[in-house]
């Protein structure tokens, strides 16, 4: 199974009516679809103009997604509120600009305030991408802080083949 089947399959039934989740990388909307299904609000972010399209378009019969085209770090501009859940699918938009891939120093910042906003027994899901440039520095930079900071990382998943995603599962207690 690939790394967004696992995380979608795991998510499933930790989300409920009443969770507030924020998608930080929108993409083509697929995450943000997913969570507006059975969530109670999504926040998602995207700097790329054509994932705003694309998501926009992929949750235009919902009502509860709050598409935000801005960087990620910028979250704490936008949500005052406890968060359930972040999700995070690192890297670019599929086929798209390369330009507007996540960097180490927006995606720390962001887990950082992230990490803050979450409620106690909540999570963090993030899936690292090691093949293109700066996926490793990324991976590298974001593992230190996690294992600096003792935050609990209750699953790690990773298909068996060369450079294949590698999502954690973190858990704030
Ligand atoms: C792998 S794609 C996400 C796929 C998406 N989750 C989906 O379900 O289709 C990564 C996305 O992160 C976005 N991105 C890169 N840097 C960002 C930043 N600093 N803030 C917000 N989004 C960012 C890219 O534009 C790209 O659309």
């Amino acid at each position: 199974m690939n790394n967004n089947t696992f995380v979608h399959k795991y998510l499933k039934p930790l989300i409920n009516d009443e969770s507030i989740c924020v998608d930080m990388t929108a993409g083509n909307g697929n995450d943000t679809l997913f969570l507006s299904n059975l969530a109670k609000k999504v926040y998602a972010f995207d700097i790329s103009d054509l994932a705003i399209k694309n998501t926009k378009e992929k949750v235009k019969n919902k009502n509860n997604v709050i598409l935000i085209h801005d960087n990620h770090a910028n979250i704490d501009s936008y949500v005052n509120e406890d968060i359930d859940l972040v999700i995070y699918n690192l890297g670019y938009l599929p086929n798209y600009d390369i330009k507007s891939i996540t960097n180490k120093d927006d995606t720390l910042n962001s887990f950082i305030k992230a990490y803050r906003l979450l409620k106690n027994n909540a999570y963090i899901v993030i899936t690292f991408y090691l093949a293109h440039e700066g996926g490793k520095d990324e991976y590298y930079l974001l593992d230190k802080y996690i294992n600096d900071n003792k935050i609990k990382v209750i699953e790690k998943y990773r298909q068996d083949k060369l450079y294949s995603p590698i999502t954690y599962i973190i858990k704030k207690y």
